[in-house]
């Protein structure tokens, strides 16, 4: 526009007009300056572009963070309920899967690991196994809420005060791999074992079955055994862990400090209320007709493990070590026992265990139930646990039932049967042993003193005659009453009611845990309890 006005001015200025060439030089100047401005708008309308992009990406940035800040925190959020989700998830599964009384245990993992594990006996190691690491890492099932700390199923044995009535018996626990798991699912006794001198294989696989419509099993282990010395090893370590984790310290004091009970528990459980029974048994190899080296086998299982036992069970009644049954007669019954008993005496602990005998349920005519019972009070041994395994094959439960083939077949194996079918002739064997071990005590100068001072007190006073007369104590008054446990197909607690009223202290289980899973023990004193409502 300027040029213009100046080009306008010198056309009607004509050639009069003055100073043409500094009207050129500012021609000049102004076309320059007009390139400068054209540039500058150039460069002005460039700049004006890129802040106008940078404006765009800045606002599609600022969009961008706008729309993502939503979803950022959205992921964020979603992370957090996941992750929160997921631990209360695996918080609430440790609480119901580590809980006893959880339902999984009977209808979820038995029968899972049953289609595992078709052969029963992987069933058992793999069970054996994974409770031993579940412990290791607290996650092991276990009694929550001290159901036995309201006391109603409070009994006294070995004048011990015990939780419960509630056993588990041998064979469950083999070489004393879990006895503490076994006791946290809720019994006051477990009997780990049969433990041989020697390690010996037992029998040949296969050699346990199963018969699940009768929750059922027939077995043929043939005391397989790790040995006296392993499974000594194995209580001696458990002992010092507990020693070491109850400030006893380490080392060969700690363990003896805590065995001489200064832990205040009984040294063979290590847990108060409870109590760790330890069964001993012969060798195969060792010839049944040689009494003095089966003593030895005995006494040698003994020498190693009666100060980690509360109780010292002697098997004579195991099905599948030949000749193993003959040992029930009175004779070399009674020698053996007076073997462990003097054995069990000599223990290196300020108490020493029980012993008790494990009597098999098919012996049972009267002659043999009097000599076991002779025995037992002759050898001075402190009680009976009533039976075993049957070699029996019972009929099958609902009466009039029958089996499916593939039990029909197993039934045919050569074993120990267990289950519930054993439970009639368990509690009627209990109530014979019961009856005989009273009345056969032995009648000691102490009873004899207390008879005759009885008499003589009758006589003495004849104006008390139309007193009501004084009974003289009965033996079993005097001397220790000998104790039963009984073993054979209890399932549930009408049956452990059954067994404790027909004089038994104890109702041991095993093939109903098998079948029952880890809560068995738990529903079994459930059951009791609301039977003794
Ligand atoms: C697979 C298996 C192994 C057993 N091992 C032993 C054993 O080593 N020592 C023993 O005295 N009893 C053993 N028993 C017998 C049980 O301890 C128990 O006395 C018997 O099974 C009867 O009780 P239940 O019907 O509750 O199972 C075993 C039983 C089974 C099923």
């Amino acid at each position: 526009m300027a040029i213009n006005a100046v080009a306008l001015a010198w056309r009607s200025a004509g050639r009069r007009a003055p100073a043409l060439p500094s009207l050129r030089a500012t021609q000049r100047t102004s076309i320059l300056h007009r390139e400068s401005l054209l540039r500058q708008v150039r460069y002005s309308s460039d700049a004006a572009s890129q802040t106008k992009e940078a404006a765009k990406e800045t606002t599609a940035q600022v969009t961008q963070t706008v729309k993502e800040t939503p979803k950022k925190a959205g992921r964020k959020l979603k992370r957090t309920v996941l992750g929160t989700s997921l631990a209360l998830t695996l918080l609430v599964g440790y609480i119901y899967g580590t809980d006893t009384r959880a339902s999984v245990h009977r209808y979820g993992v038995v029968p899972l690991v049953r289609l595992l594990y078709p052969d029963a006996e992987d069933a058992h190691h793999f069970g054996v196994d994974i409770l031993k690491t579940l412990y290791k890492y607290g996650l092991n099932p276990r009694e929550r809420g001290d159901p036995d700390g309201d006391g109603s199923l409070v009994t006294e044995v070995f004048g011990y005060t015990l939780s419960n009535p509630i056993g588990i018996s041998g064979g469950l626990d083999k070489h004393a791999d879990i006895p503490d798991p076994l006791f946290e699912i809720g019994p006051a006794i477990v009997e780990v074992g049969g433990t041989t001198p020697l390690p010996q294989e037992g029998n040949p696989r296969p050699r346990v079955f199963r018969l699940p419509s009768q929750n059922a099993m027939i077995n043929r282990y043939g005391l397989n055994s790790k040995g006296a010395d392993h499974m000594a090893a194995v209580l001696e370590q458990r002992v010092r862990d507990f020693a070491y984790a109850n400030g006893f310290g380490e080392h060969d004091l700690a363990e003896q400090r805590v065995l001489n009970g200064e832990a205040g528990v009984p040294p063979g459980s290590l847990r108060e209320g409870k109590l760790l029974a330890v069964q001993v048994a012969k060798n195969k190899a060792t010839p049944d007709s040689d009494i003095e080296a089966i003593k030895r086998d005995y006494v040698y299982c003994v020498d190693r493990l009666a100060k980690y036992a509360d109780i010292l069970v002697v098997n004579v009644s195991s099905p599948n070590t030949p000749g193993l049954r003959d040992l029930q007669a009175a004779a070399p019954l009674t020698a053996i026992l007076k073997a462990v008993v003097g054995a069990a005496k000599s223990v290196d602990r300020k108490t020493k265990p029980f012993v008790m005998v494990k009597v098999s349920p098919d012996e049972d005519s009267d002659e043999q139930v009097s000599g076991i019972c002779d025995a037992v009070w002759g050898s001075g041994v402190d009680g009976v646990i009533v039976g075993n395994t049957t070699n029996r094959r019972p009929d099958p439960l609902p009466q009039g039932f029958t089996l499916p083939s593939k039990e029909q077949t197993a039934l045919k194996e050569t074993g120990g049967y267990s289950g519930p079918q054993l439970f009639d002739r368990t509690v009627a064997l209990v109530s014979r042993y019961r009856s005989l071990l009273d009345a056969t005590a032995p009648t000691t100068p102490k009873v004899i003193e207390a008879q005759e001072a009885s008499a003589t007190t009758t006589q003495a006073e004849p104006d008390m005659e139309n007193l009501p007369p004084v009974e003289a104590p009965s033996a079993s008054e005097v001397l220790p009453r000998k104790v039963i446990f009984a073993s054979g197909g209890i399932t549930n607690g009408q049956q452990a009611k059954a067994v404790l009223n027909a004089g038994a202290s104890i109702a041991m289980m095993y093939t109903a845990i098998t079948y029952g899973g880890m809560g068995t023990v738990t529903r079994v004193k459930d059951e009791l309890r609301k039977e003794q409502q």
